[in-house]
């Protein structure tokens, strides 16, 4: 397509869009990793075969221990709802931890960091890990008296007790719920509602870029904001960072707030056998944000989630257990959960834990904790790679270690980037595999399998074993791989990570991933309910698939989606707000920022003290992840006839890109006005966006149409 008529047509969808796909040329793994990698032999494709679909599974459940082996491998009778390896029995964390006992039992299974780098490495060895889990199971089982099938949450920092809860909930088959320590006490409480929790486990204080944060206040925010919504937190359990030693200001509530340390000494040494689990059991909750303001709860089940992180962990991260493995992202996001806890100490591996931000003291940090601790496989998003290469890009090195493996995940680098993270980071040895995939998903849907093809900067890859995926356009016709056309990419099969469920709200999980593509709704074969992921993709003549970004109104800010419906439902909590709509602005570290755009109601003027207001709001509902980097009070929103805010048309703005066609507009005549004051602030600060690229270009077009 040429630029005439992209620029043309007002109605052109997501997937009619002609993508400027450069070529990149190929990267290969180096001979001394294919020697040496869990998958390197090709036979594992014809494996995963779809003629051999879903038995080819087998592979990554069988690498777990079963208390009862199942009969069903996949279950379609409640399409969409999959049951895998129905019929079977297990414990999550007995596989995690007890069946490693006789073997590893003086292995480290966690090496923790605090970020103080005055404080030295904590290693816990899987005999430690044991006695913790169980201390702790104990705690909650006889102290809180919660039982199988009940929610906790979890509002944890990156500390080890933030596994071991997790485990602990798992061996008494109680699920757990962890909202990512950075989210405000509010965001907090909406999901120990949704969730139905009368327990909050938290902890006083953590070490965030040198300094140590009050966390407890945030717990009492979030028993306020669960009240609010009609639901009652019975007790608080308080860790403390310091054992002995509060770091919080706000006091201890008597009767609801105990500290962890001292009522664990109650439970010293008890051991609690593991719960044997249905494999189809819930085994935690992940939250996640939609298009609409209520964060969805996605369920995943104990027995697929599992096998899949633990295969996943093998074939793609390439685990062994000798293997010194860091995830720098935290197990608050999936991320942390399937490849920091769950599949690494599944396999029996050393998971790196670090406390703090990457870059402090300096930028040099990540780097001399790989040399001190023999990290041999590393794992991070583009934004943290960004980031390093910004402030550091010669640190690297600076250091004696050696990567084997290489992970990038949760939004696409640029090849550039990812050339830096070879080059520089990977020291030029390093394989890489660019992982795409969602919380919904439970681990890897795209990527190289390291030892078996070639990486291709910008390009997940191919699709995982067992996942066979396909780009629709709009109309549900197939767009062909070479086509240079983008479109959706759905999952054509069920796989053993996919969630179960949206916790409380079937009908939209239903809707919001399986309605659009769906064949027929009555039919039970799965072939007739593909997985609407919510991304555009291109795939290449060789069948390497390039993710796009969203297609929905979400926002990928540092590789975490937020919603926009959350952000805007936060502002309208101001007083003076009338409207406001979220758009993206290309940031050149963090992917994507937020740009707010405010109205405000008769009577007010725009001011530096509202957009304060606005700031907080956002901070207090969702977290400081959240803060927008500019928030323009304007005098109106430009609107379609029907009174839609039209995102796209801000979007351009904010992006400096054009704004297309805005003549079908109710106000064409306000837009004039708000470009030139966003344009003139921005060039004014210096901070004009650099020129877009076509897919970028493309996102923004397309931002928030319908
Ligand atoms: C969204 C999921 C997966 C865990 C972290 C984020 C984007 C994720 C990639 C990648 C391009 C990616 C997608 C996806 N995304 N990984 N390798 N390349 N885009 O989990 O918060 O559920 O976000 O992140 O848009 O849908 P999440």
């Amino acid at each position: 397509m040429t630029e005439g008529q992209e620029a043309s047509s007002e109605e052109v969808s997501e997937s009619q869009i002609a993508v400027h796909w450069r070529e990149e040329k190929y990267f290969f793994p180096p001979a001394k990793f294919i020697a040496q990698a869990n998958a390197a032999d090709p036979d594992i494709f014809e494996q995963f075969s779809e003629e051999n679909f879903p038995e080819c599974f087998r592979a990554y459940a069988d690498l777990l221990s079963w208390d009862k082996y199942w009969h069903t491998t996949l279950d379609t009778s409640e399409a969409p709802f999959w049951k895998w390896f129905v019929g079977g029995k297990l414990n999550a964390s007995y596989n995690c931890v007890d069946r490693h006992l006789a073997t590893k039992g003086n292995k480290a299974a966690i090496i923790w960091v605090p970020e103080p780098e005055s404080a030295d490495p904590v290693a816990i060895t899987y005999t430690e890990l044991h006695r913790r889990v169980n201390e702790f199971a104990a705690l909650l089982r006889d102290f809180c008296g919660v039982k199988t099938g009940d929610r906790v949450t979890l509002h944890m920092p990156m500390v080890p007790e933030l596994p071991v809860a997790m485990l602990a909930c798992a061996r008494l088959g109680v699920i757990h719920s962890q909202v990512f320590g950075g989210f405000s006490g509010s965001a907090c409480g909406g999901r120990i509602a949704d969730s139905g929790s009368t327990i909050l486990v938290t902890m006083d204080g953590y070490y965030r870029s040198g300094e140590l944060i009050d966390h407890k206040v945030k717990a009492d925010e979030a028993v306020e904001a669960a009240r609010k919504e009609g639901a009652e937190v019975d007790k608080v359990l308080v860790w403390r960072r310091h054992a002995g030693e509060y770091a919080s200001q706000t006091p201890m509530v008597e009767g609801r707030d105990f500290f962890v340390d001292e009522v664990l000494s109650d439970y010293r040494g008890q051991v609690v056998e593991p719960v044997s689990m249905p494999a189809e059991a819930p085994l935690f909750l992940m939250y996640t944000s939609g298009t609409t303001g209520r964060p969805k709860g996605c369920q995943h089940s104990t027995g697929g989630y599992m096998a899949y992180v633990t295969g996943t962990s093998k074939f793609y991260q390439d685990i062994h257990p000798d293997d010194t493995y860091w995830c720098m992202a935290d197990i608050g996001w999936i991320t942390g959960h399937s490849y920091i806890v769950y599949g690494p100490l599944s396999l029996g591996t050393t998971s790196v834990v670090y406390e703090g931000t990457p870059n402090y003291p300096d930028a040099g940090r990540p780097w001399r904790i790989a040399e001190r601790l023999g990290v041999n496989i590393f794992h991070t998003s583009p934004t943290a790679i960004r980031m390093l290469r910004k402030v550091g890009p010669d640190e690297p090195k600076k250091y004696n270690y050696r990567f084997k493996h290489m992970t990038t995940v949760g939004e696409a680098i640029e090849p550039e980037v990812w050339r830096w993270y070879h080059e520089a980071v990977g020291k030029g040895e390093a394989v890489i595999v660019d992982t795409w995939w969602q919380t919904e998903t439970g681990g890897f849907l795209g990527t190289t399998l390291p030892a078996l093809g070639p990486m291709k900067p910008g390009s997940c890859g191919p699709m995982a074993l067992g996942i066979y995926a396909v780009i629709y356009d709009e109309d549900g016709n197939v767009v062909e791989a070479g086509s240079g056309k983008a479109g959706n990419i759905c999952i054509r099969n069920p796989w053993p990570g996919v969630f179960e469920t949206v916790w409380g709200q079937p009908e939209r999980f239903v809707d919001t991933y399986y309605k659009k593509y769906c064949k027929n709704p009555d039919s039970k074969d799965w072939h007739d309910w593909p997985y609407f992921a919510g991304d555009g993709a291109v795939q290449a003549a060789d069948g390497y698939f390039r993710i796009l970004g969203r297609v929905d109104d979400v926002i990928n800010v540092a590789g975490h989606r937020l919603g926009t419906k959350e952000l805007e439902s936060s502002c309208l909590s101001v007083e003076e707000v009338a409207e406001a709509a979220a758009v993206p602005v290309v940031d050149d570290v963090r992917g994507r920022a937020v740009e707010m755009y405010i109205s405000l109601k008769p009577g007010f003027e725009a001011s530096k003290d509202i957009e304060a207001k606005i700031t907080k709001a956002i901070e207090t509902d969702i977290g400081k992840i959240a803060r927008p980097k500019n928030i323009w009070i304007v005098p109106d929103m430009p609107k379609t006839r029907s009174g839609k805010i039209m995102r796209r048309v801000i979007a351009s703005i904010s992006n400096f890109t054009d704004v297309g066609d805005i003549t079908t507009l109710a106000n064409p005549e306000i837009v004039d006005g708000i470009r030139q004051q966003v344009r003139s602030t921005k060039e004014a600060r210096g901070d004009a966006p650099r020129e877009l690229t076509e897919e970028e270009k493309a996102e923004i077009k397309n931002f928030g149409t319908e």
